[in-house]
């Protein structure tokens, strides 16, 4: 079939209702052959609801959605076989080894001459392809869901978010595991609600909030054009040097570390607040004046923080 082959999916005013909610809300967007896309969101954004109507796991209530040049409405038996997927809150036979796990998958997809042992390798389990599904631990359960997403050697891997609830080790071999896939040629779709993993991995990244997509585009130019403001940070402060900063005008709040943060338009803004805080004999230790991240331009976007609600125990430890 031939088809537009810049384009991996192309959604088109795509919207998903259940009863009397609307869950994705008119929303379109692009995602280029061999680019890393990250649909990022808080819970109940309607991030799964996107993934799971591309994958052709749900129906859409309205729009037009195509991966690979397909209709995921009609073509999905041609489609399964191309695409590769990891569910949300993903699970496993308990009592299956990693090994006869993808033996087992790979059957599924009649695959038999799958190379079982590349799989297992590229994502890093080598040393625990004998060990048992339920003897491995968080990151390693989600690195064996991702090889087996790609027992049918996909050129589409969705994946929804394979990092929640992992400490920041198992999270950072994930990425690892997610570098390697990019490197592949193969066209990942993340969902994730952490800023930082979009941040490092997404070329391209898409904020979804109340079932509404609010901005896309690379990292960079997301900073770039939503947050024209410096964050200046002040550790160790010492007298009221929030109560001073805030009578200049500015919203400075009390980071978890006790830091002060205030957002500033002008460098000339960070000369006037530490003039003032001289004037008035208060101290700091340390400042540091940086450009926002992502997380900071989701707050700007929405002013809902995008934090990790996920700590309720729906994801893996
Ligand atoms: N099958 C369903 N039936 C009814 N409502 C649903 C269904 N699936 C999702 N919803 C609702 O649709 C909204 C979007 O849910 P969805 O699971 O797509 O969000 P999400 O961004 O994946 O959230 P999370 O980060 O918690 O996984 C939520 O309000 C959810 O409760
Ligand atoms: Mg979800």
């Amino acid at each position: 079939m031939t088809h537009n082959t810049e384009y991996a999916i192309e959604v088109d005013n795509l919207t998903k209702r259940y009863g009397d909610l609307v869950a994705v809300n008119d929303i379109s967007f692009t995602v280029r052959t061999g680019e890393l896309f990250a649909l990022l969101g808080p819970n109940g954004a309607g991030k799964t609801t996107t993934v799971e109507i591309i994958d052709t796991i749900r129906t859409p209530t309205s729009g037009k959605v195509t991966l690979l040049g397909m209709d995921v409405t009609k073509g999905k038996q041609a489609i399964v076989n191309r695409i590769g997927v990891l569910p949300q809150g993903f699970n496993s036979f308990d009592r299956i080894t990693v090994r006869e796990t993808l033996q087992y998958f790979s059957r599924l997809y009649s695959r038999r001459n799958s190379d079982i042992d590349s799989l297992i390798e590229l994502v890093k389990l080598e040393d625990k392809a004998r060990e048992q599904y339920r003897n491995l631990s968080g990151g390693l359960k989600q690195r064996l869901g991702i090889a087996i997403a790609l027992v049918n050697d996909p050129e589409v891997v969705f994946l929804d978010e394979p990092t929640t609830g992992l400490d920041p080790r198992a999270r950072r071999e994930v990425w690892d595991v997610l570098h390697g896939l990019k490197q592949k040629g193969k066209t990942v779709f993340l969902t994730t609600h952490y800023m930082e993993e979009a941040e490092l991995l997404a070329d391209t990244v898409a904020i979804i909030s109340k079932g509404t997509l609010i901005a896309k585009g690379t990292p960079a130019e997301l900073i770039e054009t939503t947050a024209n403001f410096m964050v200046l940070t002040l550790q160790s402060v010492d007298g009221n040097v929030i109560e001073i900063i805030a009578q200049m005008g500015f919203k400075p709040v009390i980071s978890n570390d006790n830091a002060i943060k205030t957002r500033v338009q002008h460098t000339d803004d960070v000369q006037k607040i530490l003039s003032a805080i001289k004037d008035a004999g208060a101290f700091y230790q340390s400042l540091d004046v940086r450009k926002p991240n992502l997380e900071e331009v989701f707050l700007k976007l929405t002013g809902e923080a995008l934090h990790d609600s996920h700590a309720d125990g729906r994801g893996t430890t």
